[in-house]
């Protein structure tokens, strides 16, 4: 029961292939791009930037950056799996994918724990949503994704964070969430309370013009938030089970919660946080790690 401590995120908690994973991708997009891209706006990403989007996920970002950058722009698009994204490209007919160097956006199978910087750095824009409080190594990874900018580049970091739960006044919902988050944090070291540190992290690594936002989605009225937030329950629900963080009522009274048009709480919220690099670096090529 306890013996899975120290499992990452691709061992079969999250990700994979199953069509529920990339339905629960898509609806994550659904909840979350339009306040991503509103910040990204705001920050002026724009033509010819070159940007590095970090565990991409489906890509929905990625493609917008690639959008938005323009032909004389580059994204680099990095994941531990890169299938949903060039399963995406593939069904777009763009062949433009795992072309390094060549067209607006490259895909790369790549570790940011553990890989080499993205040889197409030092980058204008660095971003990285749901991704970091699921590594236990987060702050090094945060140390990293800084020293991957250009002087003068945006580094935005986007993570889940679980105060909204603290308050919540359904029995069923509160348990089965909580034990989500309980589940999460046993098994891969997900961390939802680092977010509420923000944008303290930044600062310390020297960016200025830091600032932040949150973003709150109702999660109900059986909408893409309460959709994700079912398919996640549902992956773990066998995990959940095992450590009797929640039974199999508990679960069930919630998963049809999810689904009741009726129903409307808040779940998890969504942190922002965005800072620039120094101006003037002595970072230099091939000195990045
Ligand atoms: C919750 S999903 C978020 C996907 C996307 N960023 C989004 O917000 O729609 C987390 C993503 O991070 C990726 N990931 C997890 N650990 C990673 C690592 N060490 N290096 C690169 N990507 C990683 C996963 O494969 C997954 O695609």
């Amino acid at each position: 029961m306890g013996s899975t401590r120290g499992l990452r995120y691709g061992d079969g908690v999250l990700g994979g292939p199953q069509d529920a994973e990339q339905t629960r991708l898509a609806a994550m997009a659904d909840v979350c791009d339009p306040t991503t891209i509103r910040v990204l706006d705001d920050l002026g990403v724009g033509p010819g930037w070159h940007a590095l989007e970090v565990g991409a996920g489906g890509g929905s970002i990625a493609l917008w950056l690639a959008g938005r950058v323009g032909a004389t722009g580059h994204v680099v698009a990095t994941d531990l799996d890169i299938d949903p994204l060039q399963r995406r490209l593939h069904a777009q007919g763009d062949r433009r994918r795992h072309t390094p160097g060549r067209g607006p956006l490259t895909v790369l199978r790549h570790d940011v724990t553990s890989d080499p910087p993205p040889e197409q750095g030092p980058f204008d824009l660095v971003h990285a949503r749901f991704v970091l409080e699921h590594l236990p190594e987060r702050e090094r990874v945060l140390d990293r994704l800084v020293s991957w900018l250009r002087p003068g580049g945006t580094l935005v970091v986007e993570s889940i964070a679980r105060f909204p739960l603290d308050s919540c006044a359904r029995p069923a919902f509160r348990r089965a969430m909580d034990a989500l988050d309980t589940v999460l944090a046993a098994t891969i070291g997900t961390d939802s309370t680092w977010a509420r540190t923000f944008p303290t992290p930044l600062r310390a690594r020297g960016l200025s013009e830091v600032g932040m936002t949150v973003h709150l989605p109702v999660t109900g009225g059986a909408n893409a938030s309460a959709l994700c937030w079912a398919l996640t329950l549902t992956r773990l629900r066998t995990r959940i089970v095992e450590r009797r963080l929640a039974g199999d009522d508990v679960l069930d009274a919630a998963l049809a919660q999810l689904a009741d048009p009726d129903f409307a709480d808040l779940a998890f919220a969504t942190v922002l946080a965005w800072g620039r690099a120094p101006a003037h670096t002595t970072d230099a090529p091939g000195s990045r790690g």
